[in-house]
């Protein structure tokens, strides 16, 4: 079993497949637990706190939600613009002002490597909740559980990643998991937002079949599962580049009469167009699963951390 009692989150490398294999077993549990009652007190008396800052809207209140269904309490920071940090206030003094009041932390924070710098500043567990372009190991464990629950084995699997892998945490984390899986992996992206080659080195290191194109059609029609990602206008200083990528690979109802089987389609979400609406019916649309999927896995996570699993 996993032992990730007093642990951080900060990273998908620190996660063995052995880990993965009880995480996932673990909110399994849990989901079945939820079929029979709504809330649990394994946790109780326990305080989680988030600091998003970055927007959020299902990392945030899946987390916020796990917690509530153990038992557990949630205090938030709010916005931004209405903490301290507005004054001024570092993440180390925010994280070691917030220790004082929860017993673990979920963070999110446009800086790469700020969820590792908030885990040395204080005792309690840090779970990056996202940290820039870097990781979300937390989304890559809830898109493995749901890619098992909708394949139904993690074995012998061609998954292509499409759109923004340059900037994208969700993919950076994914691919890093999948790896251990030996996965065989469809890099799909304009040149300009190709996987950082450091990633690419890593799997490859790893012996892992990686193959980079353009062709979303291709890669999809030899894949078990295509993985959406939206372009990241956030992440873009020029503007007029964002405006030239944007819509680059687009799933609707036309690109899956051309595709030769069924296929899942996964997206961390939000979307902005890049998975058109007409597609939310297609049986292999598993995106509102997928973000579903994310409270049982960070109950499973957050059980753990307390050792209550
Ligand atoms: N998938 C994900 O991280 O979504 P939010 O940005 O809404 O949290």
């Amino acid at each position: 079993m996993a032992n990730l009692k007093g642990k951080d989150i900060l990273h998908a490398n620190q996660f063995s497949k052995k880990d993965i294999e009880a995480i996932i077993k673990v909110a399994s549990n849990f989901e079945r637990e939820l079929k029979k009652k709504d809330s649990l007190t394994l946790l109780k008396g326990k305080i989680l706190a988030t600091l998003f800052y970055e927007p959020s809207t299902r990392t945030r209140l899946s987390f916020e939600t796990a917690m509530q269904r153990l038992g557990g309490g949630v205090i938030s920071m709010g916005s931004v613009e209405s903490s301290s940090v507005a004054k001024g206030e570092t993440l180390t003094d925010t994280v070691r002002t917030v220790s004082q009041y929860a017993d673990v932390i979920v963070i999110r924070h446009p800086r790469t490597g700020s969820a590792r710098e908030a885990a040395d500043a204080v005792p309690i567990p840090i779970i990056n909740a996202g940290d820039g372009t870097g990781q979300h190991p937390t989304q890559a464990l809830l898109d493995i559980y749901t890619i098992k629950k909708e394949l139904g084995s993690l074995k012998n699997l061609t998954i292509s990643m499409v759109g923004d892998l340059k900037n994208g945490r969700t993919v950076h984390a994914l691919a890093e998991l999948l790896s251990l899986f030996d996965t065989r992996l469809y890099f799909v992206s304009p040149s300009s937002l190709r996987m950082p080659e450091e990633i690419i080195n890593h799997l490859k290191q790893k012996g892992i079949e990686i193959e980079e194109t353009e062709d979303m059609l291709k890669a999809g029609n030899t894949s078990n599962l295509i993985y959406m990602t939206r372009i990241q206008k956030e992440r873009f200083t020029d503007l007029s580049e964002y405006e030239k990528l944007k819509g680059s690979y687009i799933i609707n109802e036309e690109f899956l009469k051309k595709l030769k089987k069924k296929i899942t389609i996964l997206h961390p979400l939000p979307r902005v167009d890049e998975i058109s609406t007409d597609v939310d019916d297609y049986p292999g649309a598993a995106y509102f699963r997928q973000m579903r999927n994310g409270v049982f896995v960070r109950m499973a996570l957050l059980s753990m951390i307390f050792g209550k699993r």
